[in-house]
């Protein structure tokens, strides 16, 4: 796999480039970008192109398929001069992409609005291609997904990696054999989907520490109540919960049914409670396992962030922060789990590596490569 820093200026002026992003950022109410995380880590690479003379054609999902990519354009003007198009292979977007003058920067429409792009249709991606002379794959996050504009694109073009795209492959590498010490955690939903991984993690890190709606199944595989909790469809197997790495909250921060919250020890859960976050009691038990670390990973906020319980993720990024600062490697990925520490105290260039990636990053650390990488090679 190529970088894009590996042509030169000559060979990049005056081209017309395709650039897949990944712009799938969260909009608010008014239909505005609420984060603009993966815009602005994305800019580097649309900059890095316009100022060697490349016309950059940027192209993005966004959500499922009706979304307009507008409010993006919009929030990628905080950074420098672009031009959005309201079209994607049509006679619109051929126009704009060979009326372009050197250094230029357009974003053309949601990819998805076009059914043929997640049906990974190859004349899509001929009519995708026919736009540039250059492909470049700077979409990590979204590297997952087998999809026109990720992997059908790249047989037409030459195709390189984007900045982003290499410095995300380059840290989950090392992600997947961390220097020891190490701790992970891992958060989110949906046992069934991360066994895989979680066994993996407990393979290759000193301890694994489960949390979010995760840690909901342990507890009620090690059969107490749960309350009106999330619960996965599956639940962990003793090969899991025996394991000596693995790591479970001591308490929970539950919620009443008057939306009163409290923090109990697990085992103390009522049937009428939700469990809402971890507590003080495992952040202090994972403490010394967090700043003992030379790596750490980390996917997956501790609690339901977004109702506002977001102190115990706070507290995590504290002791990451100490880590980091004495020497220790850390990535933390997936959107929620930034979203979760953002507003937090502490800085992102504190904590890291920040990861663009949420499913996309899950999928690497577990095989080592991705659809849209193996496109690249
Ligand atoms: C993500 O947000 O994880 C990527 O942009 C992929 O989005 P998708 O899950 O809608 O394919």
């Amino acid at each position: 796999m190529k970088c894009i820093d590996t042509l030169s200026e000559k060979e990049l002026k005056g081209k017309r480039v395709l650039l897949r992003s990944d712009f799938n950022v969260p909009l608010n109410a008014q239909g505005e970008v609420a984060n603009s995380f993966r815009v602005q880590r994305g800019w580097a690479t649309v900059r890095y192109l316009s100022e060697r003379g490349a016309r950059v054609i940027a192209v993005s999902h966004l959500g499922r398929s009706e979304e307009s990519l507008a409010p993006v354009a919009r929030a990628l003007k905080r950074f420098g001069p672009i031009v959005f198009v309201p079209d994607i292979v049509g006679a619109v977007a051929q126009d704009a992409s060979h009326a372009m003058k050197d250094g230029e920067i357009a974003l053309l429409e949601n990819l998805r609005q076009d059914p043929r792009e997640t049906e990974n249709d190859e004349g899509f991606a001929r009519e995708l291609a026919s736009l540039a002379e250059i492909y470049v794959d700077d979409a990590f996050a979204a590297a997952h997904r087998a999809h026109a504009s990720v992997v059908g694109v790249p047989k037409f073009l030459p195709h390189y990696a984007g900045l982003l795209m290499r410095d995300e492959i380059e840290t989950l590498k090392e992600a997947r054999k961390p220097a020891s010490p190490s701790f992970a955690i891992l958060g989110g939903a949906k046992f069934e989907t991360k066994a895989p991984l979680i066994k993996s993690l407990l393979a290759n890190y000193s301890n694994l520490f489960i949390t979010g709606a995760l840690a909901n199944d342990v507890f009620k595989a090690e059969g107490y109540e749960v309350g009106v909790s999330l619960i996965s469809k599956e639940l962990p197997d003793a090969e899991i919960l025996k394991n000596p790495r693995f790591v479970a909250p001591v308490d929970v921060t539950v919620e009443r049914p008057d939306k009163q919250a409290r923090v109990k020890k697990q085992t103390e859960v009522l049937s009428d409670e939700k469990i809402v976050d971890i507590g003080p009691d495992s952040v202090a038990a994972i403490a010394p396992m967090i700043t003992g670390a030379k790596y750490i990973l980390w996917n997956g906020p501790t609690g339901l962030y977004e109702a506002g319980y977001n102190a115990y993720s706070h507290a995590i990024a504290d002791l990451i922060a100490k880590a980091v600062e004495k020497g220790a490697k850390c990535v933390i990925g997936g959107g929620d789990t930034i979203a979760a520490i953002q507003g937090g105290g502490v800085r992102e260039e504190q904590l890291g590596f920040l990861s663009t990636g949420g499913g996309a990053m899950l999928e690497y650390l577990l095989k080592g490569t991705l659809p849209g990488i193996d496109a690249l090679q």
